[in-house]
């Protein structure tokens, strides 16, 4: 009796699991697989040798040959899949970056830090000056309806500032006439109803903000512009207490050379009124094209509180008396720096935004 080719079938089987498993590199594993599986390998001359055998017991020994072929071809396959997934590891182990020891500093990359625009930056100097001063600094809001822009500062429905020409109306008529702001002035009445309702007079304070007007940007004006308003409210006092706060206001910010002076004028919320002029900074009084050879430069508006205003948010102007004053932040920045277009302030050119870090 012929033994059977397949006699050592499952001790071989069982060896070459053992060797699959003990693969460490997927190149052994592919060339193994190659010599077990492959055209010319073990298990193909097993194949060929059944042919020797009477039919029924070849085809016993084909299928018991096939099963061990697929239990082979299991393993291969699951030691490829393991194999394959250790590589991966070792490749991302291999790029993984430790930024353990990085130090911050010895990054170079250009580390561009912003820093506050010029506007920003005048602002907070004058609120600094009139807090030195004793001011409180606040804030209003920046749409206001007509009542605050106009009819309580004592502006008449025909009075030019209320023109479609100068100013933004949001929204036109009934209920309310709504309008972008056209000065820091409506602050003054929200700061005087509030100290009523609160029944915390005297008042003290500056209020800075943006401010809009339909107006064509040339080097001294901008559309949107700021100002920083300034109120008291107290008793007894007199315009010499409006120039004196003016006047040393102007020393501190602009330096001992430059000194202000007011000239009558007219805004319908104070009485008497004055413009705020100073020494022209450029020239420094001696006149030149920016001053139009006067030596002054118009930087605002100032008065006495008319009794108009103080009947408007329930102040009796027999006890109480105030000042006002209100004036163009970014004209402080561009007197100060001596920056000939106002409109530089706003193109955000970094080479212009850069001089003021
Ligand atoms: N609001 C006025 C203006 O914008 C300036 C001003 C403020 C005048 C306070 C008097 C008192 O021109």
């Amino acid at each position: 009796m012929s033994t059977s080719p397949l006699e050592n079938l499952s001790a071989q089987t069982a060896e070459l699991l053992r060797a699959i498993g003990a693969f460490t590199s997927l190149d052994e594993l592919r060339d193994a697989e190659a010599s077990v599986i492959g055209k010319r390998s073990v298990f193909s001359s097993l194949q060929r040798s059944l042919g020797t055998l009477e039919p029924e017991a070849r085809r016993d020994a084909g299928s018991q040959l096939q099963e061990a072929r697929r239990v082979v071809e299991a393993a291969f396959s699951t030691k490829r899949e393991e194999l394959t997934q250790l590589a991966r590891h070792a490749t991302l182990a291999g790029e993984r970056l430790d930024l353990g020891d990085v130090v911050v500093s010895s990054v170079h990359w250009p580390l561009a830090a912003g820093h506050p625009g010029l506007i920003a930056t005048t602002q907070r100097q004058l609120e600094d000056v009139f807090v030195a001063m004793g001011f409180s600094v606040s804030e209003g809001p920046e749409v206001e309806s007509d009542w605050y822009n106009f009819e309580a500062l004592n502006i008449p429905p025909a009075h030019p500032a209320r023109g479609l020409w100068d100013t933004f109306y949001v929204e036109l008529g009934e209920p309310e006439t709504v309008v972008l702001r056209t000065h820091t002035s409506p602050t003054q009445i929200h700061q005087m109803e509030e100290a009523v309702r609160t029944n915390t007079l005297p008042i003290h304070s500056v209020m800075p903000g943006r401010c809009f007007r339909r107006d064509t940007p040339d080097s001294r004006h901008l559309a949107t512009f700021h100002q920083i308003e300034g109120l008291v409210v107290d008793r007894g006092l007199s315009f010499a207490d409006l120039a004196g706060v003016i006047e040393t206001f102007t020393r501190a910010y602009f330096g001992a050379d430059i000194s202000s002076r007011l000239r009558p004028g007219f805004f319908p919320f104070t009485e008497p009124s004055a413009e705020f002029e100073i020494t022209c900074t450029i020239c420094k009084g001696e006149g030149c094209r920016t001053c139009s050879h006067t030596g002054w430069i118009e930087l605002g508006g100032c008065g006495m509180l008319d009794p108009a205003v103080f009947d408007a948010v329930g102040i009796d102007g027999d006890e109480w008396s105030g000042f006002a004053f209100g004036f163009g932040i970014d004209r402080c920045a561009q007197m100060r720096h001596h920056i000939a277009d106002m409109r530089a302030l706003v193109e955000n050119d970094v080479r212009f935004l850069r001089q003021f870090s």
